[in-house]
């Protein structure tokens, strides 16, 4: 995938996150389901001056997890400790990172699916119950020790929702899906970022730019980045719709945000699958991408596009995709096998 289009963070991205993440619930555009039921259940942890529930954020890359695992710390007033998954290597990482949090404060988990399953069910109790099982000494002479822990918070953020075991799941008593952002959402978080990064985008250049986003707040700060960078170099002020387009085409970025992997998965479908229904193993083993990174990437935004249907038998390329790739969609031609058939 070309970097510029992936959602999942890259290098130069970090060197700008900080900047344009949002720094209150009011700055954090759209989501507004997640963001009301979080106010309501903040609002209440304050007022009866306890901990917040365990909390599970889900969702594609780049739309607002870690950004919002932040705000709710600063909107509970409370610190904030973060690790992830792939991180903590030794169940006694994670006793260590929990036997020091304080009275309310968060400890948000990362790729929370990723999470060794010995560590992982050190979790349990203490989610659960706040205490953590030592066991002291070896042999027939352990015993077993409970540690009490101060009331924390657990934020998980995860990408793969289903690779969530059902015992830690079931231990999180807030859960939100964070969904792909409208367009108009998206132009707003463009200008936010604009008037951040001081470039001036009229109205027309947010709104090419939120098209060709993937509905993805982190790609729309890049695309404006480089975009910039175009304006820039041909000393440009304001970026319209036209600078904007002018400068994604020549990025080879598709008018609806689709990259080559995308064009790819849907091609090959078309070509050596009539179109699907066709099994996930085999389009991964077909373009040669991880099974995974199909499933957690690019299928959600192909079916959000409608580009993309999925039923038990397997995917199946839309009407819709086909025209936009340039294929006579199936059924529209004489020529079309379907139709000889009755
Ligand atoms: N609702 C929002 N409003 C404004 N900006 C946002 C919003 N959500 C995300 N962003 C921007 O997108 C960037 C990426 O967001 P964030 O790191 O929170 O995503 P994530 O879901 O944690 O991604 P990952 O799955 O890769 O960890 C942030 O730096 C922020 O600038
Ligand atoms: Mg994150």
């Amino acid at each position: 995938m070309p970097a510029i289009l992936t959602p999942v963070r890259t290098k130069e991205d970090l060197l700008f996150e900080d900047s344009l993440r949002p720094r209150s619930f009011a700055e954090f555009v759209g989501q507004e389901t997640v963001k009301a039921n979080l106010k309501v259940f903040i609002e209440a942890a304050r007022k009866r001056a306890e901990h917040l529930d365990h909390v599970l954020l889900y969702g594609p890359p780049g739309l607002g997890k870690t950004s919002l695992a932040l705000l709710i710390a600063k909107e509970l007033g409370v610190g904030i400790k973060p690790t992830a998954g792939p991180v903590i290597e030794r169940t006694g990482d994670l006793s260590a990172i929990l036997s020091n949090l304080q009275e309310k404060e968060v400890l948000f988990i990362d790729e929370i699916h990723r999470l060794h399953p010995s560590i992982e069910e050190i979790l349990y109790s203490a989610m659960e119950d706040y205490c953590l099982d030592i066991v002291i000494g070896q042999g027939p002479s352990a015993r077993s020790h409970k540690l009490r822990l101060k009331k924390f918070t657990l934020i998980g953020a995860t990408t793969r929702a289903g690779r969530i075991t059902a015992p830690l799941r079931g231990r999180f008593g807030i859960i939100h899906r964070l969904d792909y952002y409208r367009d108009e959402d998206l132009r707003q978080v463009i200008r936010r970022s604009a008037e951040i990064l001081k470039v001036e985008v009229d109205e027309g250049g947010a709104a090419e730019i939120a098209l060709r986003s993937r509905g993805t707040p982190r790609v729309a700060n890049r695309l404006l980045r480089r975009v910039r960078d175009f304006a820039d170099v041909k000393g440009k002020g304001v970026i319209s719709a036209k600078d904007a387009s002018e400068a994604l085409d020549k990025m080879e970025v598709d008018a609806v945000g689709l990259d080559d992997v995308d064009r790819k998965i849907l091609t090959t479908i078309i070509e050596n699958f009539g179109g699907g229904p066709v099994g996930i193993s085999t389009i991964a083993a077909a373009i040669d991408e991880e099974k995974d990174t199909i499933e957690s990437i690019y299928e959600p935004f192909l079916m959000r596009i409608g580009f993309l249907d999925r039923s038990l038998r397997g995917r199946k390329v839309t009407d819709k995709a086909y025209r936009h790739l340039g294929y006579p969609p199936p059924g529209s031609g004489p020529a079309s096998p379907q139709k000889k058939l009755f």
